[in-house]
């Protein structure tokens, strides 16, 4: 076909720049040395950087120098083979250090003699695409890991609550000792040895427990700050090499939590600390107010709203990549044998989920690692007091204690009886009803096990309740899958114990309940 039947219309110059500055996509043309010769508005836009800047500019100026190899490669290739090279993704620099990435195809530019005299290339910003890949990515890996340690929550969970029956019947038999005895017997000290062991064991559970369902016990508003600063004081084995910076946020939200359990939470993330720095370094400690917008609660899977945000650092060791993937399951350690059981973090983990919140880590070996913790503020603007008592406290009124377990109602009741009561027992939650109903007029209040085979520890509870509304029911269990329903359900004349009995505890809030009734019928 002769040139000149082309019937398509020639455009101008100036028509071919327009159309090229209106494209979404960069185009840019350079000499054999990769020195920009010309290129459109959208080049400058993806770059960041103004069309006098660029002309005349290598490209390595605006690459790192990993990306700028691989360009020279690429620009290598094509003037090799004179095949143009489609789609290759590269990060660039752009403007103020802003992480770009782009999808490149290029090709050669020839004179009219076919001799090479530069490069072209198309180029288009994917840097949203791939960091929406990447947070996809992330979420997935978070959602795999929570699942996982979900299922070994389960398990946990389990072993722990067997493992503490026999722990509460021990420690229900030394205390009836204890009770016995008195501390000027020969035997005393040996048996406060063995209740310090029970409370080992009691702890390692704890741990277990706070990591499988990590109930929550004893909520309270708190002001995280005070926490803080209590459990920094605490920590074990600190040495004077390791420096301590505090930066509080003074008009701190208030949080609803379980006090003992945030302590313990901090604790575990402090010694971790100190054990990453064996030659000294700096633990950081920073609390403050954040609130989190839809857009950022969608990434961290947390409703958005008021937030507190907890973090410590440590300038240690630090983990990589593989460590840091595992540091919240149970039972892993890379401590010597005997320093570690690796139930610290597990136990965080599920604490500070059971809290509604979350925990993040970042670190680089050699650097030092960070922990943030994001708790949901309380809307609630008041403190309560922490009560502290250290006695046995005595009545002699009527109990009725349920439980499935014979050895447990058998070590119950003689505890109960010498602190003065006198017990009824049940060992299933049909038997309690018949024996309440029976004996109504007596019974003042009622320790019910949560978790009993036939009738359940909750349909108990609102059996009774219908019976008389006013009773008092102290829940116990070891194993609080239905804790947060606990709560959510128990009223202010109940109270909640868990298993092994602390009997200080028990014996204390048992009569905080009888006197709170008897306080309340005795008013006019
Ligand atoms: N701040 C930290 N710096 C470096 N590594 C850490 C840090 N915190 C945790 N790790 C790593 O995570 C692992 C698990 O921590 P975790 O607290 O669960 O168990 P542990 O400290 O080994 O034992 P335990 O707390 O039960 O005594 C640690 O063995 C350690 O490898
Ligand atoms: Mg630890």
């Amino acid at each position: 076909m002769d040139s000149n039947s082309r019937k398509t219309p020639c455009k101008s110059e100036k028509a071919y720049c327009n159309i090229l500055n209106e494209i979404e996509e960069g185009y840019f043309e350079t000499d054999l040395q990769g020195n920009f010769t010309f290129f459109n508005h959208s080049m400058c836009r993806i770059l960041g950087y103004p069309s006098e800047k660029l002309l005349g500019a290598n490209y390595r100026e605006f690459a790192s120098k990993r990306t700028a190899k691989e360009m020279f490669q690429t620009y290598n290739r094509i003037f090799r083979t004179g095949e143009p090279v489609r789609i290759v993704d590269y990060e660039i620099k752009s403007r103020n250090d802003r992480r770009v990435v782009v999808e490149l195809s290029s090709s050669m530019i020839r004179d009219i003699h076919d001799t090479p005299i530069g490069f072209r290339g198309i180029v288009r910003d994917i840097t949203e695409k791939i960091q929406a890949e990447e947070e996809k990515e992330q979420l997935k890996l978070q959602l795999q890991q929570a699942l996982r340690l979900e299922a070994v929550g389960t398990l946990a969970g389990g072993i722990a609550h067997d493992f503490n029956n026999i722990l509460t019947s021990i420690q229900g038999y030394t205390s009836i000792l204890k009770l016995r005895t008195g501390p000027s017997h020969p035997n005393y000290e040996k048996l406060t040895r063995i209740d310090d062991l029970i409370q080992n064991g009691a702890d390692l559970t704890r741990q277990l427990l706070g990591f499988a369902l990590g109930g929550k016990y004893e909520i309270k508003i708190l002001n995280i700050n005070t926490v803080m600063l209590h459990s920094l004081k605490m920590i074990p084995g600190i040495k004077e090499n390791i420096n301590i910076v505090e930066d509080y946020q003074n008009d701190l939200w208030m949080v609803e939590a379980d006090r003992g359990q945030v302590e313990q939470s901090l604790l575990n993330l402090f010694t971790n600390a100190v054990h990453a720095m064996p030659d000294g370094g700096t633990l950081s400690v920073k609390t403050c107010n954040i609130h989190l917008d839809p857009d950022h609660s969608k990434n961290m899977d947390l409703p958005p709203g008021k937030y507190l945000e907890i973090s410590i650092a440590d300038t240690g060791i630090g983990m990589n990549h593989t460590t840091m993937q595992k540091i919240f399951e149970p039972f892993f350690t890379t401590k010597k044998m005997g320093r570690g059981t690796g139930l610290g973090l597990a136990s965080t983990y599920g604490i500070i989920r059971n809290h509604h919140g979350k925990i993040m880590v970042s670190s680089r070996v050699g650097v030092g690692s960070t922990f943030t913790i994001y708790l949901p503020a309380s809307s609630i603007n008041t403190t309560t007091q922490m009560t502290t008592e250290n006695d046995y406290a005595y009545g002699s009124e009527n109990l009725l204690l349920i439980d499935n377990e014979q050895t447990i109602l058998d070590i119950g009741k003689e505890i109960l009886q010498e602190l003065g009561y006198a017990v009824f027992t049940a060992d299933s939650g049909e038997k309690a009803l018949e024996i309440y109903k029976k004996h109504k007029d007596q019974i003042a209040l009622v320790i019910l096990d949560m978790i009993m085979p036939g009738m359940s520890g909750i349909e108990t509870y609102h059996e009774l309740k219908k019976i008389n509304s006013e009773l008092p029911i102290i829940l116990d269990s070891g194993y609080n899958i239905e804790t947060q329903a606990i709560i959510n359900f128990m009223g202010e004349k109940d109270g909640f114990v868990q298993k092994p009995f602390n009997i200080k505890i028990l014996s204390r809030k048992i009569r905080t309940l009888l006197d709170r009734l008897n306080r309340k019928t005795a008013d006019p």
